[in-house]
């Protein structure tokens, strides 16, 4: 969740790290701060946004620091409880993404030995640990101190006159950056592309020794590991605005170009087995957290459809606890981010039910392609936004190939049938760019929603789930209460909370074999004098009879409509949170990565 920047070289150190932290501040964002070892360690750090600890901070010149954004786990938002922590005489800086389990029992034995703790959190035990161990040699001390913690840590600590960084990873990303005479420590590469695009990913159980010339890594076993180095393809560009007023903006209208991207190499995972050469399996279980898991519901219905294996979908925070059937289904993960704390639980799980396992993400190297057999990469490029937009798209997608593979191995689509599914994948990007072309109609139509307290999405078939993930937007940026229900469900209940206040958003497609029963549920909620904001299909003359309004989408083929209605759900919920002042790409109480259970 939190954001971590170390760097050791011959620029300015804190210019570095606040550059890092501007581009880390939507992994968390509740304050943030600084250390600078120049030689002594002068430490800088604020609660609230990054701008109000960059606004108090005092010049401190040094070429070896560590920076932080906190979006708190352990410890209210505060100024004492905002990261780096200082060991109890000042030698020793650390940062620290996770969460410590065993820190009340660490803390209390650390106290009775005499150290000093200034604040709630659990990171604190980590820097007293590290004090308590260090015989002169910290990269030591950090392997001993890491050696008593239970829990998941990535953590980068500098201590007063010395060069190096050291830093330690467990179940928390950590990238290394490579430059020359100078070297960077990260949790993200966002944080890093300005400098450089060399990295080097640290893996579980490992410690690393980082000095301007060159970054050591050892294994859990003090061995030192050989890795070489890879190359990020993202440009710094990438992950900046590019002239949209937000990211989730900007990152909206790159969804025709991240969908093209995803789509490449398609005919080679159908026709040649790249992704699941071997298809012997009997069912498939799905298993992810929020928008993904709406994307898992959507491809239950792309795979039950085109490959006619049935599919179960469920929460990855659920899948971990539950008792397990003796049932070995192939087992698909899906994460944008591959660091979702439940979703590698869940993989972890999977595993050791001795399930095959498939990954879904958009990062490559992310810690979930270790725990999976195979992984599928979208390829929908650094997404920014808080809120997930063309990675869900992209995950569609890759659900919908993913099923085209398993219907044409498993024969069930024959050669044409499988080319025909494929053409209608490949008119997506063009479909995706006309809802795009259509943006201000969205702007328009949203006043209705903006003064609301509550919004129903309505919608069936595959794009019930569809209609939750419009609703979980909704919610996420603009605070307003978004429920979505299957609109056959609405008499069973739901129906009692709808009056003039309350407006609904349905989806109605003609193609669709559900369009009559849409169309009667329709008038049921406009009989309550429920406002309806409908989405229909361009060529629809009867929506608007019962509809207020109607936004328009292309007639694609029904299986394949979630991509179009999904986008217009987006720019919709973009629009109500931007009509009520929201703070868009950082919505209050969450975060990008949500790497804590
Ligand atoms: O990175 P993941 O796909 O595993 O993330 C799962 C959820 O935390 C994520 O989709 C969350 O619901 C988004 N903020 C929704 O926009």
């Amino acid at each position: 969740m939190c954001g971590i920047i170390g760097y050791t070289g011959q620029r300015e150190a804190s210019e570095v790290i606040l550059e890092a932290l501007r581009r880390l501040e939507y992994r968390g964002y509740d304050s943030a701060g600084i250390v600078i070892m120049n030689p002594e360690l002068t430490l800088h750090k604020r609660k609230g946004e990054l701008a109000e600890m960059q606004r108090t901070l005092p010049q401190i010149n040094g070429h070896v620091g560590i920076g932080h954004t906190r979006w708190a786990t352990c410890g209210k938002p505060s100024n004492e409880n905002a990261h780096p922590f200082l060991d109890c005489h000042g030698r020793i800086a650390l940062v620290h993404n996770g969460i410590i389990e065993n820190y009340m029992a660490l803390k209390e034995k650390l106290q009775n030995e005499g150290h000093v703790f200034t604040s709630q959190t659990d990171t604190e035990v980590i820097v007293h640990l590290i004090e308590k161990h260090d015989k002169g040699d910290l990269h030591q001390a950090v392997r001993a101190a890491v050696a008593e913690i239970k829990g998941t840590y990535a953590i980068a600590c500098i201590e007063k006159g010395s060069g190096q960084i050291i830093a330690a990873r467990k179940e928390n990303p950590l990238v290394l950056g490579l430059g020359i005479d100078e070297n960077f420590v990260a949790s993200d590469v966002t944080a890093i592309l300005s400098y450089t695009n060399r990295v080097k990913y640290v893996m579980d159980g490992e410690t690393v020794v980082i000095t301007p010339e060159k970054v050591t890594i050892y294994g859990p076993d003090g061995e030192m590991v050989e890795r070489s180095s890879q190359t990020v393809t993202w440009s710094a560009e990438d992950a900046q605005k590019g002239g949209f007023p937000h990211f989730m903006l900007k990152e909206i209208f790159e969804e025709p170009q991240a969908i093209h991207n995803s789509l490449l190499g398609a005919l080679d995972v159908i026709e040649n087995g790249e992704i699941l050469p071997n298809v012997q399996f009997g069912s498939i279980k799905i298993i992810a957290c929020g928008t993904s898991y709406h994307a898992a519901m959507v491809g239950k219905y792309a795979l039950e459809e085109l490959a006619k294996i049935p599919v179960t979908v469920e929460l990855a925070s659920e899948y971990r606890y539950s008792p397990g059937a003796k049932e070995f289904p192939l087992v698909v993960l899906i994460s944008q981010s591959g660091e979702t704390a439940d979703t590698l639980a869940a993989a972890r799980e999977a595993k050791r039910r001795g399930c095959k396992t498939l990954g879904i993400t958009n990062v490559i190297g992310s810690t979930i392609t270790r725990e999976v057999d195979e992984v599928f990469y979208t390829r929908a490029g650094p997404e920014i936004g808080v809120a997930a937009t063309k990675t869900y798209l992209t995950q569609l997608i890759a659900l919908y190939i993913i099923a085209i593979r398993i219907g044409y191995a498993r024969r069930n689509l024959s050669h044409d049938a499988m080319w025909n599914e494929l053409s209608k994948l490949r008119a997506m990007p063009g479909a995706v760019q006309s809802v795009l072309d259509k943006a201000f109609d969205v702007e328009a139509a949203v006043d209705m929603l903006v003064p609301a307290r509550d919004v129903f999405y309505i919608g069936r078939n595959i794009n019930y789930p569809t209609m939750l993930e419009g609703a979980l937007k909704l919610k996420e940026i603009s605070y307003i209460h978004a429920e979505g229900f299957a609109a056959g469900e609405l008499k069973h209940g739901p129906l009692a909370l709808l009056d003039s206040t309350t407006p609904v958003v349905a989806v109605a497609l003609t193609k669709d074999h559900t369009y009559d029963k849409m169309m009667a549920n329709i008038s049921e909620v406009a009989a309550r004098d429920s406002p309806v904001l409908a989405i229909g299909c361009e060529d629809d003359k009867e929506l608007p009879q019962v509809a207020d309004l109607v936004l328009r989408v292309p007639c694609v083929d029904p299986l394949y409509s979630p991509v179009v209605v999904t986008v217009v759900l987006q720019l919709i919920a973009y629009y109500v949170a931007l009509k009520r002042g929201c703070s868009i790409d950082k919505p209050k109480n969450l975060a990008k990565s949500v790497t804590v259970e």
